[in-house]
């Protein structure tokens, strides 16, 4: 029995989708660089089976996704439309999209809809509701489809509207193709010990969010080795100056109180030895030092040479790892060695290789390392959310 049917969640395969209007939540939320260009569509090609699915099997698709962080109105920025265009390139077919994600004009476009057609929505997120998981504007997206799919698993920790609401909504639910892939590789990793040799390297740039899954992971995982913003934080909670770089006292203490539990529980925490500074993002000029020198006024910005051979050494004994989040500001080129070489040395490791988020699998493609890897979860939070819960996530559970 797989994970998903022990939870009773049904698959797109396991549905009636013939002439049925289907609601496909997906996510294209791709990497860009720091002006907002594209940088990645992996997203978008892993949902491309669960779309030939279904209009091979003549339903009438409609899907839906949201992009960047908008401010819960239109913005430009963050249209989905070039996204549809793509999609038509890729599956050498007309597509339709509309401007909007409901109300009356996405209504009659669905209703013009043939079977094995496609309409692409406008950014769910264009409208405040789906973030503050309005109960009314799910009922609206509802309105529009008869059967509900959720491909979208790196947004799936997250209760949005479309992901938790709108499934209760429709009577027939599932996961799609992609998501039940996701799902199932890492249920294997759900049910790891201490003692298991798994370990985690967790990275990027949102150290708040990323803090609350340190003290879960302590109960699975032997080795927590950490780069990026949430690297500093703790280096931080050690007593590194970094710089003079602030941090919230709240995020620190609760750092401080993670390496006492690690320490406790035998628990290896391993920090940067040395990192790539400048005096801005902007800067050219780079300085690299060992991390408790980092001079007054400079940014730390990726880690250095010394921190990728502690950290090939720390992975010696390790038989499961999952990575998910860069070492540093991958998008410059300059600050994009340590995520680059940490792929190279992960890739050419004996253990089985788990990354996760759209930042992570576009370091390890463009280093044409992907082969290497056992899988790359289109999620980095979602799935070490997915961990720490014991393999349920909100939009997991919304499906049953
Ligand atoms: C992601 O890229 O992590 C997902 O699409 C979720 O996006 P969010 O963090 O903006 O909710």
């Amino acid at each position: 029995m797989s994970f998903l049917e022990t939870l009773n969640v049904r698959c797109i395969n396991e549905l009636a989708l013939r002439e049925k209007r289907v609601f496909l939540r997906t996510d294209f939320n791709f990497p860009t660089d720091l002006q907002g260009k594209v940088l990645d569509m992996d997203r978008l090609d892993r949902c491309v089976p669960t779309i030939r699915y279904a209009i091979d099997h003549n339903a009438r698709l409609i899907i839906a996704s949201h992009f960047g962080r908008p401010s819960g109105a239109k913005d430009v920025e963050y249209t989905l439309e070039p996204f549809a265009a793509k999609l038509a390139e890729l599956l050498d077919m007309d597509i339709y999209f509309f401007e909007d994600c409901y109300g009356m004009g996405a209504l009659q476009m669905v209703k013009d809809l043939k079977p094995g057609q496609i309409l692409v929505l406008e950014n769910l997120r264009f409208n405040e509701d789906e973030k503050k998981n309005s109960t009314a504007f799910a009922r609206e997206l509802a309105k529009m489809c008869d059967v509900y799919i959720n491909d979208a698993f790196g947004v799936s920790h997250r209760r949005d509207a479309s992901i938790v609401s709108l499934p209760k909504f429709v009577d027939t639910r599932g996961a799609g193709l992609s998501f039940k892939d996701e799902v199932e590789q890492l249920a294997g990793l759900v049910s790891l010990q201490r003692g298991d040799g798994f370990y985690a390297v967790i990275g990027g740039t949102r150290a708040e969010e990323k803090i609350g899954i340190i003290r879960p992971l302590l109960e699975i995982a032997d080795k927590i080795l950490l780069g990026g913003a949430i690297a500093n934080l703790f280096l931080a909670a050690k007593g590194y100056a970094l710089g003079g770089q602030n941090f919230d006292k709240e995020k620190l203490l609760l750092a401080e109180n993670i390496l006492k539990s690690a320490k406790a529980r035998n628990v290896e925490i391993v920090l940067p030895a040395d990192c790539v500074t400048a005096e801005s993002v902007n800067s050219t000029e780079t300085v690299v030092c060992d991390t408790d020198k980092v001079r007054e006024g400079m940014r730390i910005l990726d880690i250095g040479p010394k921190s990728l051979k502690l950290f090939e050494s720390e992975l010696k004994d390790c038989k499961t790892l999952f990575w998910s989040g860069s070492m540093g500001l991958y998008e410059l080129e300059r600050f994009a060695q340590g995520s680059a070489g940490l792929a190279r040395l992960v890739a050419a490791s004996g253990f089985r290789k788990i990354a996760g988020g759209g930042d992570t699998a576009f370091v390890i493609k463009k280093a044409g390392l992907a082969e290497s890897f056992d899988m790359i979860s289109t999620g980095g939070s979602a799935a070490l959310e997915f961990l720490k819960n014991g393999g349920m996530l909100p939009g997991i559970e919304a499906l049953k």
